[in-house]
């Protein structure tokens, strides 16, 4: 069922282009309005709420993180965003004024099963996004956004966050049509714009030969730093998390202005360093984050968007990722950390997904 893939991940890589178009066109009408079928989040229940906590574990929780950016942006709502084990022990406010968001690729982890029903018990609207029908976590929700991510297998989740993601900007979408926080040309931009994102994905998946070749000579690493400012230091926390749990690589992920306050002690001649500079408001500060860590050694890949070329003066290599809008570029940039993770566990000759002491889903604590 590897339909000619070597592994399921790289298999589930390449179906990221319909996911995210299944994901995206199951939910729009012909007008483009989003129509939530089955989430009956109206507009009193809106009004009502005066406060989001997105709850997950892993890369579930990672999307949540881009989840925060869309609600606050386009819908005006604070946000928390918690991971799961976290969340239910540490007894935080909610009431029913509270809208819970549970993010879950399988239904079925436990910590954010035990955080709904907390959540729940406070009196907290449920809402989850879930791949898996009928699942745990869905069956116990008052609404349920499924992600068209179709069946996935290997232990690192790739298909699920980028499907999670259009389910986040969909409902940040439908929380500001009924709250009116956004014009009609700037929904209807970011409608237009989300549905260029399948090529766009395509796009990248089509040049992967060349991020294979950089894992080819990079896959000897002892570490890997991943940075990057506004949304993409959660995208730089995904690429971290997935290169470590399946080439083992010791990897970890700051956000770049936090650099000088502490992590810089760390880099040394030859480290490799992933620096995301997709956002256009921040990207001066990246290329000078970035001169900082080469000036220490540092080997730097830079992610950025296609036409934003200074960054050729800073960093040794640039991967590329096609233009969109701020927003949205995790569903683009997210796509390079992938691949290279994929790669370079392949490389070192890693069971890609299988990955040791690794379940792919988590129903103990
Ligand atoms: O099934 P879930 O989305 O609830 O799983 C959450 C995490 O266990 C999962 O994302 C995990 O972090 C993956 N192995 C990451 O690739």
């Amino acid at each position: 069922e590897k339909e000619g893939y070597e592994h399921f991940m790289i298999k589930e890589i390449h179906e990221q282009p319909k996911g995210v178009s299944e994901t995206l066109l199951r939910r729009l009408d012909t007008d483009e309005n989003i129509v939530l079928d089955g989430i009956k989040l109206t507009k009193e229940d809106l009004e009502n709420i005066n406060k989001v906590y997105i709850v997950a574990c892993g890369t579930a929780y990672h999307a949540g993180l881009v989840g925060r950016y869309a609600i606050e942006k386009f819908a005006k709502i604070p946000v928390e965003v918690d991971v799961a084990s976290e969340f239910r022990y540490r007894d935080p406010f909610v009431d029913d004024k509270t809208l819970f968001i549970a993010v879950s690729q399988s239904g079925e982890t436990l910590d954010t099963l035990a955080a709904l029903r907390e959540a729940k018990r406070k009196g907290a609207r449920i809402l989850s996004i879930v791949n898996v029908v009928g699942s745990s976590v869905a069956r116990e929700s008052d609404d349920v956004f499924y992600t068209w991510a179709g069946p996935e297998i290997a232990v690192a989740s790739t298909k699920a966050y980028t499907t999670q993601l259009v389910a986040m900007y969909l409902v940040a979408l439908h929380m500001s049509s009924v709250k009116g926080t956004l014009t009609k040309d700037q929904y209807d931009g970011i409608i237009k714009e989300l549905k260029t994102m399948p090529e766009k994905v395509k796009n990248i998946l089509d040049n992967h030969t060349r991020i294979q070749h950089l894992a080819d000579g990079q896959f000897n690493n002892e570490s890997v730093f991943f940075m990057g400012r506004g949304l993409d230091v959660h995208v730089a926390h995904e690429g971290s998390l997935k290169l470590k749990e399946i080439s083992y690589i010791n990897s970890f992920a700051i956000a770049a202005g936090e650099l000088k306050h502490g992590t810089i002690a760390l880099i040394e001649d030859g480290t490799l360093v992933v620096a995301l500079a997709t956002q256009d408001r921040l990207y001066d500060k990246m290329l000078s984050n970035i001169q900082e860590v080469r000036a220490r050694g540092a080997f730097v890949v830079g992610v950025a968007k296609e036409g934003n070329k200074e960054i050729e003066k800073t960093a040794d290599v640039v991967l590329y990722v096609p233009d969109t809008m701020d927003e949205l570029t995790p569903i683009l940039s997210v796509i390079p950390l992938q691949l290279l993770a994929y790669y370079i566990a392949v490389a070192r000759g890693c069971d890609v997904d299988k990955p040791k002491n690794l379940a792919k889903s988590v129903t103990v604590e």
